[in-house]
């Protein structure tokens, strides 16, 4: 593959003679619209592993396979140089979350295109950006100075629904997947002249509630007053998750929380935050959160009660007089360490459950979760990631806590009893999930340049 270049070519120069057709084939991955939820883009997501699988063969490595699941499949492949070496099991994902709103789009979700030095698309950041600059990085070693460690990719399709299938796929391929340590870009930066690297990320418990008042819709002035309306139940039930100081109210809550000591918090907070910018960025005239806790504190430490949608009764044009029969919510609720998904939603539905009033019934149906995690500062790969972060942007990476979750960092560790380095490219503001999701050229590129020197370093240790 490499015959125009010459071997001796540097990874800066390997990447700066590929830039265009690497950002071509990028663009190809993000025009498939691998949606993960939403069972009408199923052919789409078959369609962005098999590309990914291609583009993994093309890059170099010795085989590459589509593993299918219950769902959606899992694309591994693996470039075994000498099984004496240290083996790096990359992980990412394909999938992505959907587009809609639709309409807030600059321009369509799954057309990529080029705006002030940023490629605008629908999992150009979360997670394809990310996932196709370790496959590039892979075609630049074996390009240049070739590759000095075993490398191992599992690149799935269902992250953004849960990854209900990895487990059992884990489970079932611990010695396909036997790795020293794994490798995942999936999380962001500070900023571009802020390197840092996630050392922490929340768990997770997601539910849905349903509260029903009567039988069936009722005229609201015939029936109002006189019969619960499941709106307003559902309404003060949630209200009263919170107290004055935004602390949960849901006994238990709390009890497997682990604290940081003052010196912790202390260091958390040296990272760099203005908040001035936050809330600028934000057009908000003030942050809100559970008293005591500093914003940085708030989404690293901190566990969370969040309502994601709310509905129920008539909500299209004009007025109709209706007292609604039900009424529903979707709740998620970050995890910090120690506490566990599993009882965490048990202690919400239990809740949830004795204070509703007898004038509703309701039901609680709990979606998918994920445990938190932290991981270490002092191995050798965080070291490695940190050296080859602090060579590529001029400054040493800081250890941040991400309030997002990955839950298949604890679940590796747990089924394979391996550690992460969560050496993500991406920043805050790259509107993951939002209308305009986008991920800076500089971040990419950046991603390509540094991946390799994660090795080098790694495999020297
Ligand atoms: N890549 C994100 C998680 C993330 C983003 C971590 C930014 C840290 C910083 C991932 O794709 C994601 O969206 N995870 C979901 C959880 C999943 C179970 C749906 C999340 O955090 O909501
Ligand atoms: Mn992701
Ligand atoms: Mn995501």
């Amino acid at each position: 593959m490499n015959t125009t270049n010459t071997p001796t070519m540097t990874v800066k120069e390997y990447i700066h003679s590929n830039k265009p057709r690497f950002l071509d084939e990028l663009f190809e991955l993000l025009r498939i619209s691998s949606v993960s939820a939403d069972s009408k883009y199923k052919e789409d997501v078959k369609r962005a592993a098999e590309f990914v699988k291609s583009s993994l063969e093309k890059a170099g490595v010795d085989k590459a396979e589509i593993c299918p699941t219950k769902g959606h499949p899992i694309v591994y492949a693996e470039k075994i140089v000498d099984p004496k070496l240290k083996t790096v099991l990359v992980y990412g994902h394909y999938d992505v979350q959907p587009p809609d709103p639709l309409d807030l789009w600059t321009t369509p979700a799954f057309e990529p295109q080029i705006r002030d030095e940023k490629i605008y698309a629908r999992g150009s950041c979360d997670d394809k950006g990310q996932v196709f600059m370790h496959v590039k990085a892979l075609e630049t070693m074996l390009g240049t100075s070739g590759l000095p460690c075993n490398i191992k990719f599992l690149i799935e399709g269902e992250e953004e629904v849960g990854s209900s299938n990895l487990t059992e796929f884990t489970r079932n391929n611990k010695e396909k997947l036997k790795a020293d340590v794994i490798l995942i870009s999936d999380t962001s930066i500070i900023a571009n002249d802020t390197p840092s690297i996630d050392v922490g990320l929340r768990g997770l418990s997601y539910v849905e509630v349903e509260v029903t008042g009567p039988n069936r819709d009722l005229h609201s002035g015939v029936y109002g007053g006189a019969v619960a309306n499941p709106i307003q139940i559902l309404c003060e039930m949630i209200a009263g998750m919170k107290d004055q100081n935004n602390h949960i109210t849901i006994p238990g809550f709390y009890d497997d929380v682990l604290e940081l000591s003052k010196a912790e918090r202390e260091e958390l907070n040296k990272a760099p935050f203005n908040l001035e910018d936050y809330k600028k960025d934000l057009n908000i005239d003030d942050v809100h959160g559970e008293t005591g806790y500093t914003t940085l504190e708030r989404t690293g430490i901190r566990p969370t009660f969040e309502l994601n949608g709310i509905w129920g009764g008539y909500t299209g044009e004009g007025a109709k007089t209706v007292l609604p029969s039900k009424a529903f919510a979707k709740i998620s609720m970050r995890l910090v360490p120690n506490q566990k998904s599993d009882k965490i939603t048990k202690l919400f539905s239990d809740y949830f459950t004795s204070i509703a009033p007898k004038s509703v019934k309701v039901k609680v149906t709990p979606h998918h979760g994920g445990e938190p995690v932290v991981t270490p500062t002092d191995s050798p790969a965080y070291k490695a990631a940190a050296k080859a972060m602090e060579e590529t942007f001029g400054k040493k990476p800081i250890p941040t806590r991400g309030g997002g979750s990955i839950p298949i960092v604890a679940m590796f560790e747990k089924e394979l009893g391996l550690k992460s380095v969560l050496m993500g490219f991406g920043l805050d503001s790259d509107l993951i999930h939002s209308p305009n999701e986008h991920f800076g050229l500089f971040n990419f590129f950046k991603g390509i340049e540094t991946i390799p020197l994660f090795y080098k370093y790694y495999a020297a240790s």
